[in-house]
């Protein structure tokens, strides 16, 4: 089998319009776990890395990222644009992807798709596994003549080249409420050396603090629905430039301003649990929609069923640690 030729077939069907794009990332996801060949089933592959401002995933979690089927196929088509936009701009283009898994699996569509462009990529992930499951899998595509730098390295460090500046910076390393992974000191590393210009992918990701309530829908059908409240975190180069983060020269730590959200009582009358509601701007048009996707899943808080009666007081502050989160107070 011609390997790149049918990596071209399966990726084309991501721009192609079609109403539903699950069959084809999940004929990409086989495929790319027979082209590496690697048994990413075996216990190694399952640890995730520990660092101080989070964790990196194993390499298995990493490539099972694909099956969050609306998520993988929006950042492709964000990405398109971003580069389709770019490319109209400059005669050639250098793209940097910070956390690529085994797979590199959002920027793959593009090495074959815009081959005949001058198109840089550097592809950087912290696992040494995935790192080197990667570099297999683009030596056994044919990718490897193609304009491609590894980098094995931690993105919350890496140091930019002044000369060779990316265009575009793709990273998805968040869970839902942006729990526990790294992607907010990725993002403030790398935002901190980019050009204005530079276009970040995802452009925006906001926190919110929101309430979930069920309604009846059919008879005998409860329908569970979520109300946003107050943006309380948002990640962007705006927010990164705004009063909300604090870098602390002294102890080198990145701070965020604490929240205060009051919920009166008629925002409650209906309202059972208190969530953080994660909204995605992937690029421009592209988003990720609340319960679109694992990552904009709401996170249960608390249970304010039996607490109607007064207006309630909740705190707020992304905190970045071990294990980073927003931390709620719900006075
Ligand atoms: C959520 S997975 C995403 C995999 C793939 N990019 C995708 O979207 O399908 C995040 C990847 O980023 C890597 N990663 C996490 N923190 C990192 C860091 N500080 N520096 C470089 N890579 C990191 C993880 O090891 C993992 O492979």
């Amino acid at each position: 089998m011609n390997l790149k030729k049918e990596l071209l077939r399966i990726t084309s069907q991501f721009f192609e319009e079609i109403p539903d794009y699950s069959s084809a990332i999940n004929e990409y996801k086989q495929f790319l776990l027979s082209v590496s060949n690697e048994d990413i089933n075996n216990e190694v592959y399952l640890n995730n890395i520990q660092r101080k401002n989070g964790i990196a995933i194993g390499t298995l979690w990493a490539a099972n990222c694909l099956d969050d089927l609306i998520r993988t196929h929006k950042f492709i088509k964000g990405i398109d644009i971003a580069i389709q936009e770019k490319i109209h701009q400059k005669g050639s283009l250098h793209i940097l992807y910070a956390g690529t898994g085994p797979f590199a699996s959002l920027i793959l569509p593009f090495i074959l798709k815009y081959a005949d462009f001058n198109i840089t990529y550097t592809l950087l992930e912290i696992n040494p596994l995935s790192f080197e499951a990667l570099k297999n899998t683009i030596k056994k595509l044919g990718l490897e003549t193609h304009a491609i730098n590894f980098i094995n390295e931690d993105a919350t460090k890496y140091n930019i080249s002044k000369s060779f500046s990316p265009d575009i910076i793709v990273s998805e390393t968040m869970q839902r409420a942006l729990d526990s992974e790294q992607q907010v000191s990725i993002f403030y590393n790398l935002m901190k050396q980019a050009n204005s210009d530079t276009i970040f992918i995802p452009e925006k990701i906001t926190l919110s603090i929101g309430s979930s309530a069920y309604e009846i829908q059919k008879p005998d059908t409860l329908q569970k629905y979520h109300r946003k409240h107050h943006k309380v975190f948002e990640v962007s180069k705006e927010a990164m430039n705004s009063e909300n983060w604090l870098f602390d020269k002294t102890t080198t730590q990145l701070n965020f301003a604490k929240k205060q959200t009051i919920l009166k009582i008629e925002e409650l009358s209906r309202a059972k649990e208190i969530v953080v509601m994660t909204e995605i701007t992937i690029y421009k048009n592209e988003k990720l929609l609340i319960n679109e996707s694992g990552l904009t899943a709401p996170k249960y808080i608390e249970d304010i069923s039996n607490n109607k009666k007064e207006p309630l007081t909740i705190e707020s502050q992304y905190v970045i640690g071990s294990e980073p989160k927003l931390e709620i107070k719900i006075i």
